[in-house]
């Protein structure tokens, strides 16, 4: 007897990759890291618009590679958090100069050394705010300093069940 055509289907599928690693190195690697990040996260199960901002939160964390580093590589992950949910990481790793203070460089309209005088805005190349956006569109944002390998900016999102962006009332049922 022949298969039904939902198994036919998923057998034909390739299995989602659970990990990918994108070079950055040249302003192009940034529009097949965006076009991976989309593949990879909708594999994943996230649905258009966290793809969209994962995409961009992905992006601004290449551009800071070309910008400080000059190189790096940036690597997608499946992760699953202690309570099962699926989530994606996005490892940003270069060997580039330290960032002293992480949790300043965080901040809008800070650099790591403080905040970024608005004379100097009009001349240095971008406003502070792309970490800012990372930390936004992620659940989880960590540095790992320097080391011999270098230091990787590590941030990871997972994808919320419908139930758990529910009221509570709703949905306990009471
Ligand atoms: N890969 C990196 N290597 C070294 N320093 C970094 C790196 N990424 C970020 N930083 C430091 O963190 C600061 C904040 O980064 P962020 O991306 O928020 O702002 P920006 O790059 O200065 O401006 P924007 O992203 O708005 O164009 C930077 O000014 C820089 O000092
Ligand atoms: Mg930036």
């Amino acid at each position: 007897m022949a298969a039904p055509t939902s198994s036919i289907l998923k057998s034909s599928l390739p299995p989602a990759p659970l990990e990918r690693t994108i070079r950055i190195a040249v302003d192009a690697d940034v529009y097949g890291l965006r076009q991976a990040v989309r593949v990879f996260s909708a594999g994943l199960g996230f649905a258009r618009i966290p793809q969209g901002e994962l995409v961009i939160a992905a992006s601004e964390l290449a551009s800071n590679i070309l910008k400080y580093a000059g190189q790096g590589e940036i690597t997608l992950r499946r992760v699953v958090d202690p309570t099962g949910r699926i989530g994606i990481e996005i490892a940003a790793h270069d060997q580039g100069p330290p960032i002293l203070d992480f949790a300043a460089a965080l901040r809008d309209g800070w650099s790591e050394g403080g905040p970024i005088d608005p004379m100097a805005l009009l001349r240095r190349r971008g406003i502070g705010a792309g970490l800012g956006a990372v930390a936004r569109f992620s659940d989880r944002l960590y540095h790992e300093p320097n080391d011999r390998s270098g230091k990787s900016i590590v941030a990871q999102r997972f994808i919320y069940r419908r139930s758990s962006l529910l009221p509570k009332a709703r949905r306990y049922g009471g």
